[in-house]
């Protein structure tokens, strides 16, 4: 049984094709900012406080007002059952055990409904007072989204993520074309026989292409995502449903003030985990611009390179009030579907306790900048 999430991918390569693992754990081009983004939270030290009462540790905050057992939603991310047949369902699943949140892509694998019905998230998003249980009312439950070049397609995902009783919609703004992951390139990346764009094969015949010598994940963002979206379809974008608006994506500090401007409630820092702009800063080495820009405006998030429980207190050390996991969630999901996804969220849980008791803090609020030397 691993016991870090470095050794849950480990693991997890030997339960996973090549051409899974590589579309899984690559970045762009010379994978620079994904090295980089692991990189950045080991430079930072910390200067921890000493004597403090750390016996009774309370892990839960809320983001948009919506509550969490501790800080953490797992990332939005494609494809989900190349790791294991129950993909976002068991992702669902083990996010509601654990009380985090959790964010839907639009290219998942399992339907906007079925997560929803399965997740249970009418429960989740009803208002039960049932505080003793770890489905506490009101969960983070977003949908990502990305805009297609077809509007209607565009309407109708938005529409279903609203019905279906998802709490927030998060924006992509990282993706007008997709990054060149040259593992992708040479593997052919296509989805395997009996897998499909879950919420988008019910209005369509979209599925990803398949071209020699190329991804077809690059092909399919070229022809069907939208590079020309602009901040004034923000307006337009947040017309369609009365959920909240999260961009996600931001690495400037101008950029920030500016999807706050155009309406959106919350930030995640992020640079698509290294996939998009190889060369571009570590997400969590933009952070501080970002934190100072926003000022305290709405909550900030951030991504990329999260391993260990300590990497969260010191993101939160710098002023983000939750952080997304990506690719440990796919190894837990590799590893051991449902269950394998509820360890790694436990395993990062206990490593956060046990941090912010030897930095003197019992609970998320306690977590400031006076932290970090
Ligand atoms: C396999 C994979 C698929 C992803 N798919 C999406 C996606 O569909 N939409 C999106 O906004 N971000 C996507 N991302 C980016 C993640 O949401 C997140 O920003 C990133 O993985 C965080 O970095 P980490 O993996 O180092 O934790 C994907 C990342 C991975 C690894």
């Amino acid at each position: 049984m691993p016991i870090n999430l470095f050794e849950y991918e480990e693991s997890a390569k030997k339960h996973l094709s090549q051409m899974a693992f590589d579309y899984y754990s690559s970045g762009a081009w010379d994978e620079l900012t994904l090295r980089d983004n692991r990189a950045a939270f080991e430079r930072v030290k910390l200067q921890p406080r000493v004597l403090v009462d750390v016996s009774d540790r309370n892990l839960s905050t809320s983001i948009l007002g919506q509550s969490l057992q501790s800080p953490l939603l797992t990332a939005p991310m494609a494809f989900q059952c190349l790791a294991h047949e129950e993909g976002e369902i068991a992702t669902a699943r083990a996010a509601n055990k654990a009380g985090v949140g959790m964010i839907l892509s639009t290219m998942s694998t399992k339907s906007i409904e079925e997560v929803a019905t399965q997740g249970n998230y009418s429960d989740i998003n009803s208002s039960s007072n049932n505080s003793s249980s770890n489905n506490s009312n009101n969960t983070p439950r977003w949908f990502q989204l990305y805009i297609h070049k077809d509007r209607d397609l565009t309407i109708n995902l938005v529409k279903r993520a609203y019905a279906a009783g998802y709490n927030a919609l998060c924006l992509t703004v990282d993706a007008p074309v997709l990054g060149q992951r040259e593992r992708d390139r040479r593997n052919e990346f296509t989805l395997p026989a009996g897998l499909n764009l879950a919420n988008l094969a019910s209005i369509s015949d979209l599925e990803i292409p398949t071209e020699h010598g190329e991804s077809g994940l690059l092909l399919y963002f070229a022809q069907q995502l939208d590079p020309a979206i602009t901040w004034e379809d923000l307006a337009w974008l947040r017309s369609l449903s009365p959920l909240p608006l999260i961009v996600k994506g931001i690495l400037r500090g101008d950029d920030a003030r500016r999807a706050v401007e155009y309406g959106a409630k919350a930030i995640v820092v992020s640079n698509h985990g290294g996939r998009q702009l190889d060369g571009a800063i570590a997400s969590f080495d933009a952070l501080p611009e970002i934190i100072a820009a926003i000022d305290s405006q709405v909550p900030v998030l951030v991504d990329g390179g999260i391993r260990r429980g300590v990497d969260i207190l010191k993101a939160l050390a710098l002023g983000a009030s939750g952080v997304l996991i990506g690719r440990p969630i796919l190894w837990g999901l590799a590893v051991g579907g449902e269950a394998g996804v509820t360890h790694v969220l436990e395993i990062l849980r206990n490593e956060l306790s046990v941090a912010m008791a030897l930095c003197g803090c019992s609970r998320i609020q306690d977590i400031d900048l006076s932290l970090v030397g």
